[in-house]
């Protein structure tokens, strides 16, 4: 039996920009203030009062003005979440939490909502330089309100600019670093930027052309892969399967031509 669940597509877009610009002012108004770092996973994860106050704001927000939306999350007030099904609210309060905590800027809010499984609506906001990514699944993305053009035809390996998480060099990494150490050498340059849903906005511009990570969660991918998928960029896990946006996975994005190319010959997964 098929449920038909609906979706106001342009309603539900409306409250999300308005929660996001108002979160990121909540944000930039309190940058300097003095700040409690606690870790997670490791002693690099780090998390603040500040991430836990922005994703209640928006669970407060979704739950108050969409009942039956679910919430994936990543400080724990979203929902337990199996699957697409219905609508789903992706959200990374702070993507960039190191660097909101030690240099109080490159950091963003990134919020997706899919439904019945698409990735429909997308946001991503440079909190400090005020600049909001958006996107509208077949409506365009949008650079603070300027259409971001599509990716144009070709790119040589030995010509992009490929971004990388530093977190493939750790030891228990089960990926051949000696590959990676090739690819790097191959193109023209590397950067880490350290906000994977930035650095998913910079490919979305074109300014950058391939990004390598080994430990996306789906709240630091879901927008950009909207985003960047508008312009035609390709996003998929290192082996090559489709992502699932449901748990942790490493990532390859990149300019179509040359994704193949990096999985191909420079990713070997142990
Ligand atoms: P976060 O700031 O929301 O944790 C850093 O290069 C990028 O990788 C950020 O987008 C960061 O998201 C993400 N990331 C995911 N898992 C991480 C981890 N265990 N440690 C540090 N960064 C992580
Ligand atoms: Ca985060």
């Amino acid at each position: 039996m098929i449920t038909l669940v609906y979706f106001e597509k342009d309603s539900v877009y409306q409250s999300a920009r308005e929660w996001v610009l108002a979160a990121g002012e909540i944000i930039r108004s309190t940058i300097d203030d003095p700040r409690e770092v606690d870790t997670k996973k490791n002693a690099n994860d780090l998390v603040t009062e500040m991430d836990r106050k922005v994703e209640a704001y928006f669970a407060e927000k979704i739950r108050t003005t969409y009942p039956d939306h679910l919430i994936l999350s990543e400080e724990g007030f979203g929902d337990q979440v199996d699957d697409l099904k219905g609508t789903v609210w992706i959200i990374d309060p702070i993507d960039g939490t190191m660097n909101f905590v030690h240099q109080k800027r490159t950091f963003a809010i990134s919020l997706a909502i899919f439904h019945q499984g698409i990735g429909e609506i997308g946001f991503i906001y440079d909190v400090m330089a005020d600049i909001i990514y958006e996107v509208k699944k077949g409506e365009g993305a949008y650079k603070n309100g300027q259409k971001l053009a599509p990716l144009t035809d070709k790119k040589n390996l030995s010509e992009s600019i490929l971004m990388l998480n530093h977190l493939w060099c750790t030891p228990n990494d089960q990926v051949n670093h000696q590959k990676l150490g090739e690819l790097v050498r191959t193109v023209r340059g590397a950067r880490s930027y350290g906000s994977a849903a930035l650095e998913f906005a910079y490919l979305s511009e074109g300014i950058v052309d391939a990004y390598i990570s080994f430990h996306l969660q789906p709240w630091d991918y879901a927008a950009g892969v909207i985003l960047y998928e508008e312009v035609g960029g390709q996003i998929v896990q290192a082996t090559g399967e489709p992502l699932t946006y449901l748990k942790q996975e490493p990532t390859v994005a990149g300019h179509p031509n040359i994704v193949n190319q990096i999985i191909e010959n420079y990713i070997e997964l142990k």
